[in-house]
């Protein structure tokens, strides 16, 4: 897709992969909505920027969203789901308070979102962007509600993208461990292995948007050793596994 003159709907541009994305999509010449629940206290100011304080565990506000974008802009040319979260735990007791927002933000909201993009536009075209995650594939110690919320967009995303028209484009991006203020937000100072800038990250997301990529892997590493050499991310799990019983007490 085009990005100049393009609107985005992005969430989770206060910090992170989604702040470093907004930055790209600004300098390329887009016009963004840039949401999460603190944005609005964010200093950056830009003649094509709005920002927006929404909480999207809840989807009457995805639904005001859209409302909001259509009544600024007229229209929505890309929806970037970015806003996710993840807590690092032991499931030894059933928190249904856990399950519910960590599959309402990173799972039901997007899937909400791609289908009321889908609505807006008929068959018209459009981009919708998720950020799932490399545990969407090979699940992590620690982040097995996480894991979760990501497969079962994936899955999610696989299924409705055959629903597409032409020109409607269902990407998924799916980076590892990246530095951002995520491990921190989970309690988290041990991060798995290879770990990246959001900055990288924000890049291979604005490249795939360019060139209507389905599926956007930022490391090569993961892309191509987790199908030569899947033995070796076995043997890191079973590391990894080692640590998280070390670190968090049964
Ligand atoms: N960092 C990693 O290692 C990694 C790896 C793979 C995938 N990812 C995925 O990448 C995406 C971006 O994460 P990040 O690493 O950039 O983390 P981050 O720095 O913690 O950013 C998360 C963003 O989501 C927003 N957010 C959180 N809860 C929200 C809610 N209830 N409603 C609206 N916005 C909310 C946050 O802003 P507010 O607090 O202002 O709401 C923030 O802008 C997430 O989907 C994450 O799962 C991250």
């Amino acid at each position: 897709m085009v990005i100049k003159d393009h609107v985005f709907l992005l969430t989770g541009a206060s910090s992170g992969i989604g702040r470093d994305l907004m930055s790209l999509l600004l300098k390329a010449g887009a016009y963004v909505i840039a949401v999460s629940r603190s944005i609005e206290s964010d200093d950056l100011e830009h003649e094509r920027l709005i920002k927006r304080n929404s909480d999207l565990t809840d989807h009457e506000s995805v639904d005001e969203l859209f409302d909001f974008a259509l009544r600024t802009h007229g229209r929505i040319d890309a929806f970037i789901a970015n806003a996710g979260f993840t807590y690092y735990e032991r499931l030894t007791e059933a928190s249904y308070d856990h399950l519910e927002k960590i599959y309402t933000l990173n799972t039901l909201s997007i899937i909400h979102s791609a289908i009321k993009m889908k609505e807006i536009h008929g068959e018209k075209p459009f981009n919708f962007m998720a950020t799932l995650s490399a545990v969407s594939f090979l699940s992590m110690p620690g982040y097995a509600l996480y894991s979760g919320t990501k497969a079962a967009l994936r899955g999610f995303m696989d299924g409705f993208r055959l629903e597409m028209e032409e020109g409607q484009h269902l990407q998924a991006v799916y980076p590892v461990a990246t530095e951002t203020k995520f491990f921190e937000r989970a309690g988290q100072k041990h991060k798995p292995w290879p770990v990246q800038t959001s900055a990288h990250v924000a890049r291979v997301m604005l490249k795939g948007l360019e060139t209507n990529r389905k599926n956007i892997f930022p490391s090569k590493i993961f892309q191509y050793g987790y199908k030569l050499f899947p033995w070796f991310f076995k043997l890191y799990v079973r590391r990894e596994t080692k640590v998280f019983d070390r670190i968090v007490p049964k």
